[in-house]
């Protein structure tokens, strides 16, 4: 629970939160980089950082699952100041989206514009396959919910926002030919997201690909509609970890999912590296 009264507006909340972290750090970024499963690593390599874990900033939920590290890690890419979650919390944990979306609030009171959403993903376009990173160009927001349910703060946006392109075409653009440049190959695709925690049956895979689904995950949908109720840009990118449940043979394990995400480590942190450069 954070702290002050239960009372306290979300806004409110989130200002806390932001003092919090901004007493913590000279730095002041203007980037946010949320890590999905097994993709923590990249932000052990920043410069100047310093670790705040979850625990420590007011409303921030702990992760409780393995391979979300739940700290938060301000340092510098290159000269450039960010701020990462390393691990996130999920709905299928118990967390209320607006418990899931909180950091996200906290990153606009901080300043943020800019917000990199990653995750792990099961691919369910045949062409992709493990280990390809899929920028996301669209999603389906397949969680039964929709995190800006209940009443609305005007101070972060507006009731009914648009939609229309929740992940920026600058930024995809940028990724792509950042991809181009260091001889990576990228996909782009319509990521959507079920609230978890078992991975899909056959058969919803099966009508998720006639939704136009190509790939599908647990996360991401609800941080990156909160960032555009707020005006951020929002950039997705998913790392496919295994084929969707029956696009390919055998069963589905979070062991995988983290080992494929381990093993994508040095071309993603690349990437993003080149990515963060360029949105200086
Ligand atoms: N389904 C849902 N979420 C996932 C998957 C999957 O196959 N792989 C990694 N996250």
């Amino acid at each position: 629970m954070h702290e002050g009264s239960a009372a306290s507006s979300l806004y409110a909340r989130a200002e806390h939160a932001a003092r919090t972290i901004r007493s913590r750090t000279a730095l002041d970024p203007q980037i946010a980089v949320v890590l999905g499963s097994g993709l923590g690593g990249f932000a052990d390599e920043f410069d100047e950082s310093v670790r705040i874990p979850y625990a420590d900033i007011p409303g921030f939920a702990a992760s409780t699952v393995a391979g979300h590290a739940g700290s938060l890690v301000i340092g510098k890419v290159g000269s450039v100041p960010v701020v990462a979650m390393q691990g996130r919390v999920h709905s299928y944990e118990g967390y209320s989206l607006e418990e899931v979306t909180f950091p996200i609030r906290t990153f606009k009171l901080l300043g943020i514009g800019t917000l990199l959403l990653t995750n792990a993903a099961g691919g369910i376009n045949v062409q992709l396959s493990e280990g390809t990173l899929m920028i996301i160009s669209d999603h389906l927001n397949l969680i039964g919910v929709n995190p800006l349910r209940g009443p609305n703060d005007e101070r972060f946006g507006p009731r009914f926002p648009d939609m229309t392109e929740v992940y920026s075409r600058v930024l995809q653009e940028t990724v792509v030919e950042e991809a181009s440049a260091l001889g990576i190959e990228v996909r782009r695709g319509i990521y959507a997201a079920l609230s978890g925690p078992s991975y899909e049956t056959p058969a919803e895979i099966h009508m998720l690909r006639s939704f136009g689904a190509d790939a599908i995950g647990m996360s991401t949908v609800p941080e990156a509609i909160v960032a555009r109720h707020m005006g951020m840009n929002v950039l997705g990118i998913s790392c496919i970890t295994n084929m969707a449940a029956g696009i390919s043979d055998g069963p589905i394990n979070h062991e995988e999912v983290m080992e494929i995400g381990n093993r994508v480590r040095s071309t993603f942190t690349q990437l993003l590296r080149r990515v963060i450069g360029r949105l200086k």
